[in-house]
């Protein structure tokens, strides 16, 4: 079991990665001295998949112990299924010994998080992601919410869990569609890392649709490591932390458009490719070297839904990004692998004619 330390001025944690590892979770829940009133919530396709394996893994050493089956997808990240998921554990007469253990996706890890910040003013909270996208990326760091008016994260809370269990394993009922939505965040570490892990990442990715525990290993853990550094650096997203939104200004507005028909991670590769333009676009990003990155993002089939959505109506969601300040777009952008520029600034001319070459090679 490999760990990477998120370090914080409170509240640090380990996340913990392996194969086979979730054999190893009353241990850990021992050895982080979790409260033993647990409330697991669990993605259902996550239940459908492995009904055995979680039956085997669930806590010994429990005083309470429930299950809280979430309907998969997006829409369940609403302030309905947290209300539901509050009444339930006041039914269930949990107080603020709790701990809610999020075993699913992204939209798992967001609402069972936030339903930990908030319960009674905030109870343990473990994460045990089972997407790509949430092992390498949503499970760590503490962003936790639920989407409203239409609004994807409007409504959240920084809160960090006790650890975080990453068991490949898991992984492995994945549908291809999902691994290729990880894929979106992993190309986006590529490009925050180093020319080595950039090259591993080209030279390895049809691996990770073969499940080979190696490549996923290893991929989440970098990816993992990076997240992790930037974290303990910049817990609240004032600085740094925001290199971690690397195509995130475009995917938002391509999310949004769509009315999120649209896999995340399908989304912040296009955003990177739109990125990567854009950081063209206005002189940052030399036309040699855009050829060269673009071949990772290029990597990702991206859908042909991305062609001709309204450029206006683009950049108008992009102007109303809650990270912009004073009216501005706050672009991140890139000189090159690992060389990140915060709060550029682009004008709407380049905006459109980066969008425009994107979709000219969808
Ligand atoms: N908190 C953060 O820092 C952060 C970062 C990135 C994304 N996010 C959020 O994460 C969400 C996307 O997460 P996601 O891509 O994991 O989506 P998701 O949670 O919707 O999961 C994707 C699909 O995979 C299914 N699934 C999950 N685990 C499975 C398994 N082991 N086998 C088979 N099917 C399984 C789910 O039922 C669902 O249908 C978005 O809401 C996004 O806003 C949060």
């Amino acid at each position: 079991m490999k760990k990477i330390q998120v370090s914080l001025k409170e509240n640090s944690y380990p996340i913990l990665i392996g194969s086979g590892i979730l054999n190893q979770l009353d241990m850990l829940l021992g050895k982080y001295q979790v409260n033993k009133n647990f409330l697991l919530i669990i993605d259902s396709n996550v239940r459908k998949n492995n009904p055995e394996l979680l039956k085997n893994y669930i806590p010994s050493n429990k005083k309470k112990l429930n299950s809280y089956y979430l309907k998969p997808g997006e829409k369940s990240k609403s302030y309905i299924e947290l209300n539901r998921i509050y009444s339930f554990l006041l039914n269930n007469n949990y107080g603020r010994d709790t701990t809610i253990i999020a075993i699913g996706g992204g939209v798992t890890g967001d609402l069972a998080g936030y339903a930990a910040a908030t319960f009674m003013r905030g109870v343990q909270l473990i994460h045990i992601p089972t997407t790509l996208l949430a092992a390498v990326d949503s499970s760590i760091g503490g962003k936790t919410g639920i989407n409203f008016a239409k609004k994807k994260n409007m409504i959240g809370a920084f809160y960090q869990p006790k650890f975080v269990l990453t068991d490949t394993e898991l992984l492995k009922t994945l549908p291809k569609s999902e691994l290729t939505s990880g894929f979106g965040e992993i190309v986006k570490y590529a490009f925050l890392s180093d020319e080595k892990f950039f090259s591993y990442v080209i030279a390895n990715y049809l691996k990770i649709y073969e499940y080979d525990n190696e490549v996923m290993q290893k991929i989440i853990y970098d990816s993992a490591s990076i997240k992790a550094s930037v974290v303990s650096q910049d817990e609240k997203e004032s600085g740094l932390r925001k290199i971690l939104n690397l195509g995130h200004t475009f995917a938002h507005a391509f999310e949004t458009m769509l009315n999120f028909r649209i896999k995340h991670g399908e989304a912040v590769d296009a955003g990177v490719i739109a990125a990567l333009f854009l950081s063209n676009e206005i002189g940052l990003l030399s036309t040699n070297s855009l050829s060269d990155l673009l071949s990772l993002p290029l990597k990702m089939k991206i859908p042909s839904r991305l062609k001709g959505l309204n450029k206006e109506d683009l950049f108008n969601i992009m102007l109303h990004d809650k990270k912009n300040r004073n009216q501005q777009i706050k672009f991140v952008l890139l000189s090159g692998i690992g060389k990140i520029i915060l709060d550029a600034e682009a004008g709407k001319k380049a905006v459109f004619n980066s969008l425009s070459q994107m979709e000219s090679i969808l």
